[in-house]
């Protein structure tokens, strides 16, 4: 459709449009608008047709807020193909195409509390309001997911679609009917509506995208790049089941349409747009939740002025990663639904409502160099070195290339423009090079063949994905597993970080894991920044990590694959470290859950005598090496009060917290499991219990119990 100069071109013309001034006169205007016109209208196949936008959102948004401008003050500019005047297309040939009842409309943006004023200024020029008049708003999250419509008559789900050009989109209805949360079935004509169309957002949660992902890395499948893509590409397959196993959930966010069953385009009695939403919810819908009047803990609000509005946006902008789907932004809505039909739509967006357009999350930007560092295990990892972008208020210059064949699958070379992304709370990605902005100067990314540190050939197993160092007495290896040894999961030894590590290793006061136990603390006590005070509280908790259980000490190791879980198994099983120095592999394959792999790693490291002769020295300097109480397995008889039950907590209980309570539970033998099943025994149901609680009675073979039976069954 384009060829790659004319994508280069329409590229560098967005940026110079973007940083452009509003054209002077209108023989500027009219070359603006064309230009506008062009590079918009790419933007939208890039984003719509592909899937692979090359630009920001926000970018994009401001190109067509330019050209809205440039429209409004010259009219007869004008065109009747502008992309001002009809709604961006997604549709293919793959699937029927339907009809929408009503036109599924975009939304205007605004980026600020100004832009959200100018907004409820207009509405009331609109209605010929006085200025100091407060007009009430809803507002709720701008779901980042697929646009769909979901048509319901007589009380069926008779037809679901996607957004399309906004007149008419995709069917697909199969798909849609595999997604729990769209009901197929919906008391309408209860409340006196006979059809119906709703439309609604259908989105992946943030922690199920993660695990999509993770299953589809392990059978070797491309990645989804977000959980956006995941999402409405699970929507467009010709195979419901595989939307089915993405887990898609829908959001509904408006009553499209509606017929009174007696007289037609009669809406119910429902007044405001918050009274539909929450019908809609009782009808069985999944709506976004109502905030508390004291304005916390839920993502819809009912605001009395636009300053309210405002207040609520900033505060979710600041906590959208901890929400648990991608938004990006909220929508504001006029609520009381006669005031939106008083100001009505322009063709391509309502005049009632406004999108707040939280900052953006995508940038461009150059990739300068690779560095290649070396883990405490030698694995190499590449890192990427960016000219720094702002992305979400954060500036980011270095993101992990991961592996080679990460930097091979995406084709990313060096001077490369790259798309990187921060999706959540995930740390910020390259996502793609711009292929389309090479301009013949890009160099391939060698990776080296030597460890950049002790230049040892370096190997890669043929199941990894990692190079490796394999030389133990790899420098760089040896200061990243001090770092690893003292950190939190490790030995957790209080205030001992990187960067006082790194600083008393430039000293040359480690060489080796035993020198932490014989640092001469009144040495410390001279380095500036110190004093005596953070050199004594340091001595005191090196002192207390000495006595740590031996699992803390095997995961501070840093022997391949010895995570914590498995330290934990092993030190159950042996009364001092040193007697696996003796263990074989008959040994270790007695153990349940120690494969293989790990004891490979572990008969290595205690054949090579220079560990062995570590572990001494560190014995000789008081750091424990016998089995603690904390090591030992609880024994759990068989007469414990749950014991061999396996267990599920679900709501939110009152008297303990989750964690706690699963402690409880496995400390009267049961094992917790994550969902209901024909396997549960037990279901501990606390307030506001769902879905778990409905299938465990629909199963009839689980006992359910309340937070007090628990308590009394375990003991207290
Ligand atoms: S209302 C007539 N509410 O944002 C007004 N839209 O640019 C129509 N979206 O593709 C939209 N969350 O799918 C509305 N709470 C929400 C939304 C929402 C996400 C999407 C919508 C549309 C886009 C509008």
């Amino acid at each position: 459709m384009y060829s790659k100069e004319e994508q280069r071109h329409l590229f560098d013309l967005s940026k110079k449009l973007l940083a452009a001034a509003g054209p002077a006169d209108f023989t500027a205007a009219a070359a603006n608008a064309a230009e506008l016109r062009q590079t918009i209208t790419y933007h939208e196949w890039r984003y719509y047709a592909l899937n692979d936008p090359v630009v920001s959102d926000f970018e994009y948004d401001m190109l067509y807020k330019k050209l809205q401008a440039i429209e409004a003050q010259f009219p007869e500019l004008v065109t009747p193909n502008s992309p001002t005047q009809r709604v961006s297309s997604d549709l293919t040939e793959d699937f029927a195409q339907v009809e929408h009842l009503t036109p599924m409309l975009s939304l205007d943006n605004s980026y600020d509390a100004e832009d959200l004023k100018d907004f409820d200024e207009r509405i009331k020029n609109y209605l010929g309001l006085p200025a100091e008049l407060d007009i009430e708003y809803c507002v709720e999250p701008k779901f980042d997911g697929g646009t769909i419509a979901l048509v319901y008559e007589n009380d069926q789900l008779v037809r679901a679609a996607t957004r399309g050009n906004g007149a008419i989109g995709d069917e697909i209805t199969p798909n849609i009917r595999t997604m729990r949360s769209v009901p197929l079935k919906a008391g309408f004509s209860e409340m006196g509506i006979a059809k119906a169309e709703l439309r609604g957002e259908a989105i992946i949660r943030k922690d199920i995208f993660l695990k999509l992902n993770e299953q589809r890395a392990a059978d070797d499948q491309i990645l989804f790049a977000n959980p956006r893509n995941a999402a409405t590409g699970g929507l467009r397959t010709k195979d419901p089941s595989e939307t089915a196993s993405r887990r898609i959930e829908a959001f509904v966010y408006q009553l499209g349409y509606a017929i009174d069953a007696n007289e037609d385009n009669a809406l119910p009695k429902l007044e405001t747009h918050d009274n539909t939403i929450e019908l809609l919810g009782k009808l069985g819908f999944k709506i976004p939740l109502h905030a508390t009047p004291a304005g916390s803990g839920g993502e819809r609000k009912v605001c009395k002025n636009i300053a309210e509005v405002a207040a609520f946006c900033v505060e979710w902008q600041a906590k959208r990663d901890s929400y648990a789907y991608e938004i990006d932004g909220m929508v504001v809505k006029v609520n009381d639904l006669q005031l939106q039909q008083r100001v009505g739509s322009t063709a391509h967006h309502p005049r009632w409502a406004i999108a707040f357009k939280f900052k953006a999350k995508q940038a461009t930007t150059k990739l300068l160099h690779v560095d290649f560092q070396v883990g405490k295990i030698g694995s190499i990892t590449p890192v990427a070195k960016l000219e720094p972008v702002q992305l979400a208020g954060v500036t980011v210059s270095s993101v992990s290339l991961h592996n080679e064949d990460f930097i091979k699958n995406k084709d990313i070379r060096l001077g490369d423009t790259v798309l990187v992304e921060r999706a959540g709370d995930v740390i910020p990605y390259i996502v793609k090079p711009m292929e389309e902005l090479r301009d013949g100067s890009e160099q391939e990314i060698h990776f080296p063949t030597h460890c950049p540190v002790c230049h040892t050939p370096l190997v890669r197993a043929e199941d990894e994905a990692a190079w490796r160092c394999e030389n133990p007495d790899c420098e760089a290896q040896i200061l990243q597993r001090m770092i690893h040894h003292v950190s939190k999961h490790a030995m957790d030894i209080d205030g001992f970080g990187e960067s006082q590590i790194e600083r008393f290793y430039r000293l040359g006061w480690l060489h080796s894991l035993a020198d932490i136990y014989r640092l001469d603390y009144d040495k410390i006590a001279q380095l500036e920044g110190f004093g005596e005070r953070s050199a004594t509280n340091l001595k005191n908790a090196i002192e207390k990590a000495k006595q740590n259980p031996i699992r803390r000490l095997l995961h501070s190791l840093s022997i391949h694959h010895l995570g914590i879980k498995a330290s934990k198994i092993l030190a159950a099983e042996i009364g001092n470290v040193m007697e696996l120095k003796d263990w074989d592999e008959e040994r270790f394959t007695r153990i349940k859950d120690i494969g293989p792999v790990l004891t490979h790693n572990v008969i290595r490291f205690f054949q090579n005598e220079k560990n062995v002769a570590l572990l001494l020295e560190m014995e000789s300097l008081g750091v424990n090496m016998q089995q603690t109480e904390e090591d030992r397995p609880k024994a759990i008889s068989a007469d414990a009060p749950l014991a061999g039950k396996t267990i599920l907590f679900t709501g939110s209980l009152a008297k303990m917290g989750r964690k706690e309570a699963q402690a409880k539970a496995e400390a009267a033998g049961a094992k917790n499991i994550s969902a209901v099943s024909g396997n549960l025994n037990y279901l501990v149901v606390g307030e506001d219990a769902g879905s778990k609680l409905k299938k465990a009675q629909a199963l009839g073979t689980v006992t359910i119990l309340t937070e007090d039976e628990f308590l009394e069954l375990v003991g207290g």
